[in-house]
């Protein structure tokens, strides 16, 4: 795989019409693309998600599945059909079990989320959740490791820990990235494009680095340019 496609472009936009818009600006520096509940909910979101298949995209559907396992089976199992790469689920194991079950045979890579990174140790508390934020992470991971779940999203900071814990075979991929004095915009545990490549990252997801600059192409090679100086 070329390091340019290891940089996945968030699309957190309102509709397919301003998606397909930044898609153009890319161009050919960017294959891999993240398509999020926004545009998924939106008119012709799931669409539009075949539309950049059918170009020849891969496609990352963060769609953090989660219900009773006949439910999420049957799911995912209509979502592997639509020739994309990625799905998220949430790391319960009555979920990762029936995910993979409805993937089964298919190309359809399982992402689970650990724990939403938005939640700290109080908000888990205040939900039920005995464990704290890290362990939790840990927990799951192992649990997403033992069932076969492809891979994990992790915040860049908790990356080399779960590279760690879950050895070199999981594919791991970090969201909350920020070249050196970004905005951060509403991130608390962001890290660098280099930072997150060290620490054991497979993809980084950026959005609003990319999306909202002046010039997203430039800003994309950028952030492509520091991956390949970071892998060496
Ligand atoms: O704009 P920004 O680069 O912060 O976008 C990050 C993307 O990664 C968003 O689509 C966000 O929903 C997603 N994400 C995240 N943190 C997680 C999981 C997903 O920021 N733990």
């Amino acid at each position: 795989m070329k390091d340019a496609e290891r940089l996945i472009v968030a699309l957190d936009l309102p509709d397919p019409g301003s998606a397909r818009k930044l898609v153009e600006r890319l161009g050919a520096s960017v294959n891999f693309y993240k398509i999020g509940l926004q545009l998924a909910y939106g008119r012709g979101g799931l669409s539009f998600a075949d539309e950049l298949a059918a170009q020849g995209k891969r496609i990352f559907l963060d769609l953090k599945l989660h219900d009773i396992g006949n439910t999420v089976k049957r799911a995912s199992a209509q979502l592997a059909r639509r020739g994309v790469e990625f799905l998220t689920i949430h790391a319960y194991p009555q979920t990762m079990a029936a995910a993979k079950e409805g993937t089964a045979g298919t190309g359809l890579k399982l992402l689970a989320v650990t724990a939403l990174t938005s939640y700290s140790d109080a908000d888990l508390a205040e939900a039920g959740f005995r464990l704290g934020a890290h362990d939790l992470v840990l927990h799951r991971a192992a649990q997403a490791k033992a069932l076969g779940i492809d891979g994990l999203i992790a915040s860049a900071q908790e990356i080399a820990d779960i590279r760690r814990a879950v050895g070199s075979e999981m594919i791991l991929v970090a969201p909350g990235i920020r070249p050196e004095g970004g905005e951060r915009g509403d991130q608390k545990r962001v890290a660098t494009p280099a930072a997150a490549i060290e620490a054991g990252a497979d993809y980084l997801v950026v959005g609003r680095p990319i999306i909202e600059a002046p010039d997203p192409r430039a800003a994309a090679e950028a952030i492509q340019l520091e991956i390949a100086t970071a892998r060496g």
